[in-house]
């Protein structure tokens, strides 16, 4: 592992080894087997990263990727359980493609993801035309598993696992302009939010070894990429220490086995070339660090955005949510923030309507996104999840319509603060990387600041992949629109 720990100095020394691949498998497959799979994720970045695994996994054994569902042998849903109504629209989807399974009998179709691992196997008598559920971590044995199924057999795999993080595997990248993609840095979560699934449905939460982690960083950059995203579900907790089957976080001191954690990670991705924007989502306000602060402050290509979840602004809300720390925490990681990285943009995700939320704690989150100033929010009422420590222990006591109502005041003032923050920006000049044309205008490009903000710009002679600089004309609460200067 030393020379892991040399590599962030060689990096700084040694700039002809920018761009050099390491070792890391590729995908291409050499034969094909006239299967065609057709994929569709549901739920977080995590999720659409795993559906690129499934694609390279399946890939290997010859099936062919296709985006015309009518083409498929092979149906798979990755799917979510964070709310309700996520699995609602899982299940919505099953009833469409039983009519198409109706007219192609051959067809199988595959349940992934959290939904998979949450139901097991009585998914497959709740819904009948389920021939293979496989949770998240068992999608290396899904080519067996769907030989099981050609034979009539439904097949179910949902074991999950304290190593597996599909360091080796090249994912294919899907529904990409080529310019950012998402790295998977750590799976699952060892906190335990009374209110969340997560911890059920992914397991026991384990980081990926470093070095492949700079390897798909580094081919990706060779390839024209742009922006990586490193995704966790608490990229804070990301910590190395040497072993694949990360036994050391059994062990009674966790910390002195770290040998790579979040912000030496963030610098080593940010090393491979200045030209490679670095994000990360999700940070978790008990666990982000001044250290972490202080990489994103050091290195322009860190992007100066943080998603930093707040869910409540009360502490006493807090403490039933069991996210282990309180209003004055929150808040100081807030001022930590604006005084290490004074043009960072914050965003939040809010839960209206928790067990027990009085209208007191309502106006304590209120007030916390005034104090916040968040760029940007994403906002739920509660949805009670079956077997998770609230529903266990607390009534789900909030009536729907003050769910709804408090939810709404929620929206309405995040709307106000990202339209202030917005106006804001008019007059000043923002560094944007172009990501696309505009959906609105074939005229214009549009792409985002380091901060997150999309802006939309007329295109001139630039392409997609350039860096420009953007002088802000206008604004509204969703965008930024400006001229290229
Ligand atoms: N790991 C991330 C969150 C992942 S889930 C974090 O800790 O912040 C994304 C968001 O969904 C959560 O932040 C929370 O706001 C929301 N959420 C999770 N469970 C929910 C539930 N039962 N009802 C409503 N919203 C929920
Ligand atoms: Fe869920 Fe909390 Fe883990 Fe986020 S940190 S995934 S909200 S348990
Ligand atoms: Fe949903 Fe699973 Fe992500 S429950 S939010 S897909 S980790």
């Amino acid at each position: 592992m030393n020379e892991l720990l040399d590599y962030i100095e060689q990096k700084k020394h040694d700039e002809s080894r920018q761009g050099e691949a390491l070792n890391l498998e590729l995908n291409e497959s050499s034969y094909k087997n006239n299967k065609h799979f057709y994929i569709e994720s549901y739920g977080c970045a995590m999720n659409f990263s795993d559906s690129e695994i499934v694609a390279s996994i399946l890939g290997k054994q010859g099936y062919s990727l296709t985006t015309n569902i009518f083409d498929a042998d092979l149906v798979f849903l990755n799917t979510c359980s964070i709310r309700e109504k996520a699995e609602q629209t899982v299940r919505q989807r099953l009833r469409s493609i039983n009519e198409i399974k109706e007219q192609k009998s051959t067809l199988l179709v595959g349940v992934l993801g959290c939904m998979a691992e949450r139901l097991k196997s009585k998914f497959l008598e709740e819904e009948k035309l389920v021939d293979l559920v496989v949770g998240p971590d068992a999608y290396r044995s899904l080519p067996d598993l769907i030989q099981e199924a050609e034979t009539g057999h439904k097949a179910v795999n949902v074991l999950l696992s304290r190593e597996e993080t599909y360091a080796d595997i090249a994912p294919v990248r899907l529904d990409t302009t080529g310019i950012t993609a998402f790295i998977s840095i750590m799976r699952g979560c060892n906190n335990m939010c009374s209110f969340c699934v997560v911890p059920f449905t992914r397991g026991r939460e384990r980081s990926r070894n470093p070095q492949t982690i700079i390897a798909e960083a580094t081919d990706l950059f060779n390839k024209g990429y742009r922006e990586v995203t490193l995704l966790g579900q608490n990229v804070d907790s990301y910590r190395w220490t040497g072993d694949d089957t990360n036994k050391a976080d059994d062990t009674e001191n966790k910390e002195a086995n770290v040998l790579v954690n979040f912000a030496q990670l963030l610098e080593m991705v940010a090393l491979v070339n200045p030209l490679l924007r670095v994000r990360f989502s999700t940070s978790h306000p008990k666990d982000i660090t001044d250290e972490v602060l202080h990489t994103i402050a050091k290195y322009n290509n860190i992007c100066s955005y943080i998603h930093l979840p707040v869910q409540s602004g009360s502490s006493a809300c807090l403490e039933r949510m069991n996210r282990t720390y309180d209003r004055a925490w929150y808040m100081n990681r807030v001022e930590a923030i604006r005084r290490i990285i004074p043009d960072c943009g914050i965003s939040s995700d809010i839960i209206a309507g928790f067990c027990g939320e009085t209208e007191e704690e309502h106006q304590d989150t209120l007030s916390m996104m005034d104090f916040a100033q968040y760029d940007y929010s994403y906002m739920f009422f509660y949805s009670e999840r079956p077997g998770t420590l609230a529903a266990r222990k607390f009534a789900d006591d909030v009536p729907l319509d003050i769910k709804k109502r408090r939810l709404a005041e929620i929206v309405d003032k995040q709307y106000q603060l990202s339209l202030e923050s917005n106006l804001r920006d008019i007059g000043k000049t923002y560094e944007v990387l172009v990501e696309k044309v505009s959906k609105k205008s074939e005229e214009e490009y549009c792409g985002r600041n380091s901060q997150n903000k999309m802006i939309i710009f007329p295109k001139g002679n630039y392409k997609i992949g350039d860096y420009v600089n953007v002088y802000i004309e206008s604004a509204n609460k969703a965008t930024l629109k400006g001229k290229v200067v």
